[in-house]
């Protein structure tokens, strides 16, 4: 009750300071003073500001230098699984054009890049007993140009894109997948480790999983809905994450001096009547059917979630039969009045991330360092430089993070952008855009412009967050002036 209490009253400290001129960056739609106000203020000093990609969505050069095939390269080329049939074979030419996107990371100002290794880049088969020279040194020109521009790489080992020989053995359903991850995690501590000391094993079990083995609307687009596939394949990815995780522990962290995680997906799941225990613990049933899948073997129990459990078991018990969705027993949707973006699944509602931070926190323990490693929206298919929608998700969300820092003493170290450019967004191919800079793919060149979100998300890591807006000193009778806030539609 009283950790309940503490926020509440804060908050209430935090809207008597700006009560006379309460600020909205959505007004028509997040317009609650106590929920929605903006909120003045900077983060810790060691706060991380970070930009994302990942390689097969701006790699290209998909059979160049030895390359080995994996699946996205497969599944982008047999047609009708991505929009317009798409494919990564160019992309943003990153495997080209690396000290350009460099020097864009450089220009705002961020000091952290994530991006992801393609397995299948550095070696072709999957295994360690065939390694690709060229591959390697595409990764350590990658990684010098970074440490030379004063940038700390944040290296996903896995973002998607398994070698096809892998897949043939049955990827993530094949128990031998483990031990194949391990062996090529430990290759890259090796070759990598003495310059890079943050590692992420798996990039969104739940999309690897639901939507590669369960959908099958992502590679290697298997149909395993309506079976155990899902499950299967998500508990050789936590065998191998553990693996790979006491592999860095035991023989790397001690010299090396890194961190090793995971990224993990979730929704923000809020209930339908707050009031109703039942529509209280469908809203957690989301929570634990998405991020407790994964994080509660890792981070709490060393097992699945307690509902989860019951809920899978009883269902095997009395029908034979597992569904992912259904397992759940939940039915969820997004409000109508909600914004919208360029895909049909994403809407912003910034207060959502504050609430699901300090579920998190609630869930996983008080000091939990949590990496916020993607942050983003879409817009469809534009070349407007003018991003409006995207400065506002910007300044809103990351608002209600610095809320979850301040006032609810959430342990937030890291924030990253998706996506420093427009890339190959998956099933949506070039339809879909996330990036802070303008790719135009219909020149060779592919060149990089930046769009206005480039530039605000900028202006905030100079801030190091938001500052107060500046009363005119020639003119005090006025209100702050637009021009120094944060809304969008007045700064540019
Ligand atoms: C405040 O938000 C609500 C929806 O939450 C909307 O119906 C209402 O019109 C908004 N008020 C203003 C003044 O825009
Ligand atoms: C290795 O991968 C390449 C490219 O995907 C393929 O052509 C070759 O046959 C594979 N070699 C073995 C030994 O599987
Ligand atoms: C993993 O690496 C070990 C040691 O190098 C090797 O003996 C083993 O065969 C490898 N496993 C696989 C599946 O490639
Ligand atoms: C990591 O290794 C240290 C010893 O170096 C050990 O104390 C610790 O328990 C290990 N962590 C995990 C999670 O296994
Ligand atoms: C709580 O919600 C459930 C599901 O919508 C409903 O069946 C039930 O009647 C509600 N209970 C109360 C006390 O309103």
């Amino acid at each position: 009750m009283v950790t309940a209490f503490l926020p509440a009253l804060l908050s209430m400290l935090l809207h008597m300071s700006v009560a006379q001129d309460p600020y909205f960056v959505y007004p028509e739609v997040f317009n609650d003073t106590e929920r929605d106000a903006f909120y003045y203020g900077t983060f810790p000093e060691d706060f991380q500001w970070s930009t994302a990609t990942s390689s097969y969505q701006i790699e290209g050069a998909w059979d160049a230098d030895g390359k080995g095939v994996n699946i996205w390269d497969t599944f982008s080329h047999e047609t009708g699984n991505i929009v317009n049939d798409d494919n990564g074979d160019v992309a943003c030419d990153s495997y080209n054009k690396y000290e350009t996107d460099v020097s864009l990371i450089s220009n705002m100002g961020v000091k952290y890049y994530r991006f992801s290794l393609s397995w299948s880049r550095l070696l072709p088969n999957g295994t360690i007993d065939n390694p690709s020279e060229a591959g390697l040194q595409y990764y350590n020109n990658l990684i010098d140009a970074l440490l030379e521009n004063g940038i700390t790489p944040q290296v996903t080992l896995y973002h998607w894109d398994l070698p096809q020989d892998i897949e043939d053995m049955g990827g993530f359903l094949f128990d031998g997948f483990p031990e194949l991850f391990n062996n090529y995690s430990k290759y890259c501590f090796e070759q990598f480790g003495d310059r890079v000391q943050f590692w992420i094993t798996f990039n969104e079990p739940w999309v690897i999983t639901v939507l590669g083995y369960g959908e099958g609307r992502f590679a290697p687009g298997i149909n395993g809905l309506e079976d155990e596939r899902v499950y299967i394949s998500a508990h050789n990815l936590l065998l191998a994450h553990a693996l790979s995780y006491q592999t860095y522990n035991t023989s790397f962290r001690g010299t090396q001096e890194g961190v090793i995680g995971i990224t993990l997906n979730c929704d923000h799941f809020e209930p339908y009547d707050p009031s109703n225990e039942t529509s209280v613990d469908a809203a957690d049933r989301g929570f634990q059917f998405m991020l407790g899948w994964f994080a509660s073997p890792i981070f709490k129990t060393g097992d699945y979630p307690e509902v989860m459990r019951e809920k899978v078991d009883f269902k095997s018990a009395a029908v034979g039969l597992n569904h992912y969705y259904k397992d759940r027993d939940i039915i969820s949707w997004q409000d109508e009045s909600w914004p919208t973006s360029g895909s049909e699944w994403l809407r912003p509602v910034p207060w959502g991330l504050r609430n699901l931070l300090n579920k998190i926190k609630n869930e996983y323990g008080d000091d939990i360092p949590i990496y916020i490693t993607e942050n983003g929206i879409s817009t469809e298919d534009t070349d407007n430089l003018d991003d409006t929608t995207r400065v506002q998700y910007y300044q809103s969300y990351i608002n209600e993070v610095l809320k979850a820092v301040r006032l609810d003493n959430v342990n937030v170290k890291c924030y990253t952008a998706w996506s420093l450019m427009d890339n190959f967004e998956w099933a949506s191919g070039y339809s879909e855009r996330f990036g802070l800079h303008y790719v135009d793919f219909s020149d060779p060149a592919r060149p990089r412009t930046p769009k206005d979100s480039a530039t605000e998300y900028a202006r905030i890591v100079a801030d190091n967050g938001f500052l107060e807006p500046k009363v005119s000193t020639e003119n005090p009778e006025t209100t702050p002036d637009s021009a120094d806030r944060p809304a969008s539609a007045a700064i540019y």
